[in-house]
């Protein structure tokens, strides 16, 4: 049986007044996604007493002890054990606040942190937009997040955003003392101590190490928070102006647009969709 500590868990989001701007749906989300990531947890590290990692061996072994793939968008994946509620309708035109408010329950709280984060860093506002919307794509795609989200927001914002968005993803893997970087503990238990990036992440992190904008990337990976502040409020208030300032949003409202990743938006307003 999996426990959660409900102080821990009220911090994890970001304190009480974070939880209470919260629509119900979004408090049930984040409490399944927090007792399905203490359930990675348990089954990344068995017997370990959450002291050790497990190998990459012993990771790749779990796969068939599951009845989903971890890749799977969080949109649709349901491990609950309860059938999945109907969906908030979306506006006619929808925007991207609608989106936070409306799709990104599982994944706008930790975006906005990490936003908040950066802002308190002074970062400028190109990347603190980034890190607003770093892994908002996993709605519909955890496999390589940085390259899907990159390529879902490269219509509507400035192209170092979208690097910083596509590239996190790299550096997440190689840490940087200079830049406050450390390797997350979280990465051993989820991927296995011993593991070693795919090629193309290594590829990424040569071609990125010596690039003019390594520092956007870099930023999102200082500022992608995984230990919460007990005593920050998480609102879209602060980055509305930044928002308004730097991403593009189409009249027609994001999914209507007919840009290249209009169906995107699309999948992610209407995961329901049989096709
Ligand atoms: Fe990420
Ligand atoms: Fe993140």
């Amino acid at each position: 049986m999996i426990e959660l500590d409900r102080r821990d868990f009220i911090a994890s989001l970001g304190g009480a007044a974070a939880v209470g701007l919260m629509s119900h749906e979004a408090r049930a989300d984040a409490l399944e996604d927090a007792l399905n990531d203490q359930l990675e947890l348990a089954q990344a590290a068995p017997g370990s007493g959450g002291g050790s990692f497990p190998t990459a061996a012993e990771v790749q072994a779990q796969i068939p002890t599951r009845s989903y793939r971890r890749g799977t968008g969080t949109s649709f994946l349901n491990t609950s054990g309860e059938n999945v509620p109907v969906l908030p309708p979306m506006p006619a035109r929808p925007t991207l606040f609608d989106f936070f408010d409306l799709r990104f329950s599982r994944q706008g709280n930790h975006c906005l942190q990490s936003a908040n984060e950066a802002m308190q860093r002074g970062v400028d506002e190109e990347i603190i937009l980034a890190c607003l919307l770093h892994d908002t794509v996993q709605a519909i795609m955890r496999t390589d997040h940085g390259y899907w989200g990159a390529q879902l927001y490269e219509p509507y914002v400035p192209e170092r955003t979208s690097f910083a968005i596509k590239y996190h993803q790299a550096l997440r893997f190689y840490p940087d003392d200079e830049a406050g970087y450390v390797y997350p503990d979280m990465y051993r238990r989820i991927f296995g101590e011993d593991y070693v990036p795919a090629p193309h992440i290594r590829a990424d992190w040569n071609m990125l190490r010596n690039h003019r904008w390594y520092d956007a990337p870099r930023e999102v990976t200082v500022s992608d928070l995984y230990a919460f502040d007990p005593d920050a409020v998480v609102s879209m208030d602060p980055f509305v102006d930044i928002v308004g300032r730097h991403f593009r949003q189409p009249d027609e409202g994001l999914g209507n647009d007919n840009s290249p990743v209009a169906h995107m938006w699309r999948t992610i307003a209407n995961p329901d969709a049989p096709l």
